[in-house]
């Protein structure tokens, strides 16, 4: 069944753990993803993101998200992740989307603070909730632009844009990293705990060490964003072997994706989310 995200992101903010989102691209990937959490009787974020658009569009990715979201066992919430155009934005809250992201975090302050602030006036007028982002997480395989979230003004974001989770950045980037696991700045994290009150996500989730997620997590972090990992399942299912049929090689791709997101479910210490259905 689909859901908001509202409920369980403040369960989460209150007991330390964190649920994962998971991002998918066709539907192998969605019902891996959902197999997981069905397996493991928990709730599911399952976010398509506008970056993906050359992959599957908006309207193929709200209809994958819709069916399968609906016919699944646990609660589901459908987001859109990294929403950059407003318009864009706007639609998806219209057609279906639970939660969605504004992703502003390349601009100025007032700039992300003004873009952020009408999104969440027109989500909220119509039950969505809003995710937006303050610093800004960026990408391994381009010129890693990351900038860390400052404390006063996450605050200040959170008070002047009524968003309902913010996204930070404390040293996790997008895609896999050139070399080892990412150094987080936890006492950076503990701060921002403190003096926002709202649940926090972390973006960049893949390869950045299961304990520092699990850390994460128990220091403030409700929402873990994860692709890459869960692409590169995939990829290398394709290639551990030859397959005799397609649909072999589809069930092992299923079947590595699943794996790994029941293992992220471990890693959040999702199970301690208590209301199951
Ligand atoms: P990774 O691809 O590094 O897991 O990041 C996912 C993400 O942040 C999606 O918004
Ligand atoms: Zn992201």
């Amino acid at each position: 069944m689909l859901v908001s995200s509202k409920i369980y992101l403040k369960d989460a903010y209150k007991k330390g753990y964190a649920f994962p989102h998971f991002n998918y691209w066709d539907s192998n990937s969605i019902r891996a993803e959902i197999a997981a959490a069905e397996e493991l009787n928990l709730p599911i974020i399952l976010a398509w993101a506008e970056k993906h658009s050359p992959e599957i569009g908006m309207d193929d990715a709200l209809a994958l998200g819709k069916y399968f979201g609906s016919k699944a066992n646990v609660p589901v919430m459908l987001h859109l992740d990294h929403g950059v155009s407003p318009d864009l934005v706007k639609k998806a809250v219209d057609s279906g989307f639970t939660s969605v992201m504004i992703d502003a975090s390349d601009k100025d302050f007032e700039e992300n603070v003004s873009t952020t602030k009408d999104i969440v006036e027109y989500a909220h007028k119509r039950g969505v909730v809003v995710e937006a982002e303050i610093g800004h997480v960026g990408t391994n395989s381009t010129e890693d632009n990351s900038k860390y979230t400052e404390v006063d003004a996450a605050e200040k974001f959170a008070t002047e844009t009524g968003v309902d989770s913010m996204a930070v950045s404390i040293g996790t980037s997008h895609g896999t990293y050139k070399t080892g696991t990412p150094k987080l700045n936890f006492d950076r994290l503990q701060e921002l705990r403190k003096s926002v009150d709202i649940p926090l996500v972390l973006h960049g989730g893949s390869s950045s060490g299961d304990d520092n997620l699990r850390k994460a997590a128990e220091l403030g972090i409700t929402k873990v964003n994860i692709y890459t990992d869960l692409a590169n399942a995939s990829l290398h299912a394709s290639e551990v072997q030859k397959y005799d049929t397609e649909m072999d090689l589809a069930f092992a791709q299923r079947k590595a994706i699943k794996d790994l997101c029941e293992h992220y479910y471990d890693v959040f210490e999702t199970n301690k989310y208590e209301y199951r259905v």
